[in-house]
């Protein structure tokens, strides 16, 4: 039977389940390199990658109701209301074939955080924190060159109140609780790496649901 990455519809073999769910939050500043290294940890270690940047982006690309409204709160680096956020996630969850999953720029403020909590009832395993200064982050994203909306000087400090004031806390929070595991994410890409990956082996490896095996 032909295998798609991004499966619309699933075959029936299995369903995704909340008890079995394995979710890994990843955190830190724009900038600080989730997008770059999330990709990485799929390949060595078979997470779905979720970034809740880019469902929220691919919502505004389908010109779906809430399109205009994502696009004016990306453009003011605000956080969109969680109810949308969390839809997006579930679906793509369901709509998975894996179990575990990475899941990028999110939870970005405790409405999410608590919203997720409420609808999924899914606690993470732990967050992946990338932690780097303020002025590598406008460096790195002044010269992303992606062609985003949100990637101009103006914009940048605007998520980056946003960070400090409403994302930090959640980290905090996760922090408070022992889950947080910290990755100094101011070094080169393959560095940050090494850390990430010595993260991830201490992982109980998990079989992936609907495997053969
Ligand atoms: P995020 O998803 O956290 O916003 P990205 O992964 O998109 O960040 O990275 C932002 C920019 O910084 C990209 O242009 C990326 O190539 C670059 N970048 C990512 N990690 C590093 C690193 N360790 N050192 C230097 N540049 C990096
Ligand atoms: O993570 P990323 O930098 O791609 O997010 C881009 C924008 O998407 C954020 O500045 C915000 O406007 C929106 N977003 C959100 N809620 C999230 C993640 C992203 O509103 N949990
Ligand atoms: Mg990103």
């Amino acid at each position: 039977m032909a295998t798609s990455k991004f499966p619309t519809q699933k075959d029936g073999s299995e369903t995704f389940s909340q008890e079995t769910a394995v979710v890994v939050f990843v955190l830190g500043g724009p900038g600080s390199g989730k997008g770059t290294q999330c990709p990485k940890i799929v390949e060595h270690f078979g997470f779905t990658h979720l970034c809740a940047g880019d469902l929220l982006q691919a919502e505004i690309e389908s010109e779906s109701e809430n399109g205009t409204m994502i696009q004016n709160f990306k453009k003011e680096g605000k956080i969109v209301p969680s109810a949308i956020t969390v839809k997006l996630l579930q679906q793509a969850m369901q709509l998975s074939d894996n179990k575990r999953f990475i899941i990028d720029g999110f939870p970005r403020n405790e409405e999410n955080r608590t919203a997720f909590e409420n609808i999924m009832k899914i606690e993470p395993e732990f967050v992946l924190f990338f932690d780097c200064p303020e002025e590598e982050l406008t460096k790195r994203i002044l010269n992303r060159n992606q062609g985003r909306v949100d990637d101009n000087i103006e914009t940048i400090r605007k998520r980056l109140k946003v960070y400090f004031e409403s994302t930090l806390p959640v980290i905090n929070y996760y922090n408070s609780k022992g889950k947080v595991q910290k990755i100094d994410a101011q070094r080169s890409i393959d560095e940050v790496f090494e850390d990430v990956k010595s993260v991830f082996s201490k992982l109980k490896p998990v079989a992936r649901v609907g495997s053969m095996n």
